[in-house]
């Protein structure tokens, strides 16, 4: 018995080390165990509350939609002769593809409906106001964004209700003054719908738009790191409060509105 208390502590304390080295090891070399702790064990408002998670909901599905948009970019055609195939064949042939699919054709529609959700929780919280202002306009990008790939999508399965719906779509772009005949003749990559249409939404669908998103997200999240996250606006040190009435908790402003 008395042998085994210190066997235990050694084999611990080795354990120990072999987590601790290849960190210490990323650490000074790049500070990003540093910045992911800052990141995860930041302070947030002592009455934040379920409605300040709809943005990592959003996230969360935008993440569901890279992961599986992958996985079909693996077996899918950007051929007018085979792409229909192509779904037919993840939605029926593959294991597990009609799953994969289906989280992809559904979780378009959450992603959008949560990213809804959470522009009003933020609206109704009052939470664009100073200093969040450039946090909304970003938001405001990735809302068009994020729609712009639920459009592009959804021709890719090339059947009847894609196809026409895409023919809406673009003479809707169309009817926009001065600068819509040009977007739909871009967007068509020619007079007609065609092989062309087909190549150029499968290359903003897969990487011109998703690029964008990802770039418009990291700022999102860099912005909500660095100014915190806004009290309720039944807390006495909800957003865009007077100056005078809070007393900043960090740097000079920056945290005005934030409750820690
Ligand atoms: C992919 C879409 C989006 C993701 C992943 C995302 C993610 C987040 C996260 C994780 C937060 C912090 C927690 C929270 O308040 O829920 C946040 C805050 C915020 N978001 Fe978003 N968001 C998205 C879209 C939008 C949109 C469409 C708008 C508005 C047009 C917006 C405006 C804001 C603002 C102003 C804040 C700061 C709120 C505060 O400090 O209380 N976001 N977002």
């Amino acid at each position: 018995m008395a042998t085994t208390a210190p066997r235990r502590r050694r084999r611990q304390s080795k354990l120990q080390q072999a987590v601790d080295i290849p960190l210490d090891w990323l650490e000074e070399r790049s500070g990003l165990v540093g910045a992911t702790k800052y990141f995860l064990f930041r302070k947030v408002p002592r009455d934040s509350s379920w409605w300040h998670t709809l943005g990592s909901a959003t996230l969360t599905a935008f993440l569901v939609q890279a992961g599986t948009g992958l996985i079909l970019a693996f077996y899918y055609k950007p051929d007018p002769d085979k792409a229909y195939e192509s779904i037919q064949h993840i939605t029926n042939d593959l294991t597990l593809g009609w799953l994969v699919r289906g989280m992809h054709r559904w979780g378009a529609s959450v992603f959008i409906i949560l990213m809804f959700f959470h522009m009003a929780r933020v609206f109704l919280f009052g939470a664009y106001k100073y200093p969040r202002e450039l946090n909304w306009i970003v938001g405001v990008l990735i809302l068009v964004t994020g729609m712009l790939e639920g459009f592009t999508g959804y021709l890719l399965p090339w059947d009847q209700t894609s196809y026409w719906a895409t023919v809406v779509g673009i003479n809707i772009n169309a009817s926009a003054p001065f600068l819509g005949p040009f977007i739909a003749q871009f967007l068509r990559g020619g007079a007609e719908i065609g092989t062309d249409t087909l190549s150029r939404f499968y290359a903003l669908h897969m990487l011109a738009v998703p690029g964008a998103l990802f770039g418009l997200i990291g700022l999102h999240l860099y912005l909500v790191i660095r100014l915190g996250v806004s009290s309720p606006p039944w807390s006495s040190e909800g957003a865009g409060r007077d100056r005078a009435e809070v007393k900043p908790t960090g740097r000079a402003g920056l945290t005005r509105g934030r409750r820690v």
